[in-house]
């Protein structure tokens, strides 16, 4: 997967810019606010994915203008390809000459993982974000897994909601059997999924994170379970989380709260030991974020045989020269953009594509 060609039209501050970026390393250098993030941005929305910092379409077109417009050449699936997105009052993708019906049916044409300095909340914020980072993984990969979640989550919720209802009903007790039932059924496919993920994705971090630290540190991600739901087959945790559920009711129906099952779930990230999130360095949590990041580009290159495009915002501030040139020179294999202000940084470059955003403006140094 390669951009080969990229036109941005009235994108947030660039007015109008083009790129013709190499299969390699591309750096995009330059001062503050001058549209880096911007440009990554751009090349994001093409995974047909919300943007990774507004969650408002028209906070994406310039203040100039009424439209964004987006056209971008990539080899893809042994071809070239054209995307084509203009974001107005929606979004509009064209494919290949064909309009798409929705930004669903982009889905999977242009694959691409995004770090930048927001999903340092992976490793620095509470379990929620990691969960959301495991469940939208392996929803890429698996996507009847997402519709296994939702199921999940309303079963959850039907279970919260009865738990205040036998408050004042109490012939209602015997119907927590159903959706017990129901959310055990769920839950052992989604406690399944994940540890065959993180067990996936372990093996590439490992590396990664190994690699970043000159094999000085050590990275080890596991499952952590609130409570533990064991079992080799499905149906070992199937019948393992139905009675933990069972086990749970008294305490639940005090609470009005589903307290077990993967919705409580983390996803455990240890340096040398220590849980990165206390004890990390920032230097050493922008590793562990990257890792993470680093690593699912790899489980999609090893699941689908496709080599995700890398797009890495700020990614080197923090990092020692060490951690810089394994990014620089190791990552070499795929396609990576990497913004940075410091244009030192870049000296270790052996290969690759350096460009100077300037005002809006992208150009080849
Ligand atoms: N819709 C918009 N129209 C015009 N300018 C915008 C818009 N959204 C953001 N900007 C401007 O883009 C600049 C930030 O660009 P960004 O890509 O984040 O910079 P950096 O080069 O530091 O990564 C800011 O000056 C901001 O005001
Ligand atoms: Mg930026």
């Amino acid at each position: 997967m390669n951009v080969k060609h990229l036109e941005v039209k009235n994108f947030r501050n660039i007015e109008r810019t083009t790129i013709d970026p190499c299969d390699g390393v591309n750096i995009i250098y330059g001062e503050n606010a001058q549209g880096k993030t911007n440009l990554l941005e751009s090349i994001w929305l093409f995974t047909g994915c919300r943007s990774f910092r507004s969650s408002k379409d028209s906070e994406l077109i310039n203040f100039n203008s009424k439209t964004a417009n987006l056209s971008m050449d990539f080899f893809a699936r042994d071809r070239d390809q054209n995307a084509y997105l203009e974001i107005g009052e929606g979004r509009k993708f064209i494919l290949n000459g064909v309009k798409m019906k929705s930004s669903n049916q982009i889905m999977g044409e242009f694959l691409a993982v995004i770090f930048s300095p927001v999903h340092l909340s992976l490793v620095k914020e509470g379990p929620y974000e990691r969960r959301r980072f495991l469940d939208i993984a392996i929803s890429q990969l698996k996507p009847k897994y997402a519709v296994t979640l939702s199921q999940y989550n309303k079963a959850v919720a039907q279970r919260n909601v009865l738990l205040k209802d036998i408050q004042l009903h109490s012939e209602l007790y015997d119907t927590l059997d159903i959706w017990e039932d129901r959310i055990a059924f769920f839950a052992s496919e989604i406690i399944r999924q994940r540890l065959g993920y993180i067990n996936k994705l372990s093996f590439y971090t490992d590396e990664i994170y190994s690699g970043l630290s000159s094999g000085k540190e050590k990275l080890d991600i596991s499952y952590n379970q609130q409570t533990l739901v064991v079992g080799d087959s499905k149906q070992e945790l199937y019948e393992n989380m139905k009675n933990q559920l069972y086990q749970s009711r008294k305490n639940d129906l005090i609470t009005g709260f589903t307290s077990v099952g993967p919705h409580r779930d983390d996803l455990s990230i240890k340096i040398d030991r220590l849980p990165a999130r206390t004890y990390g360095s920032q230097g050493q949590q922008r590793s562990a974020a990257l890792s993470l990041k680093l690593g699912e580009a790899a489980v999609i290159k090893n699941f689908c045989d496709v080599q995700p495009v890398a797009l890495l915002d700020d990614v080197m501030s923090e990092l020692d020269t060490g951690r810089q040139n394994y990014i620089l020179n190791h990552i070499r294999d795929w396609q990576v953009f990497i913004t940075c202000c410091d244009p030192t940084a870049v000296k270790n470059l052996k290969y690759g594509l350096k460009l100077e955003m300037k005002d809006g403006i992208c150009k080849k140094r």
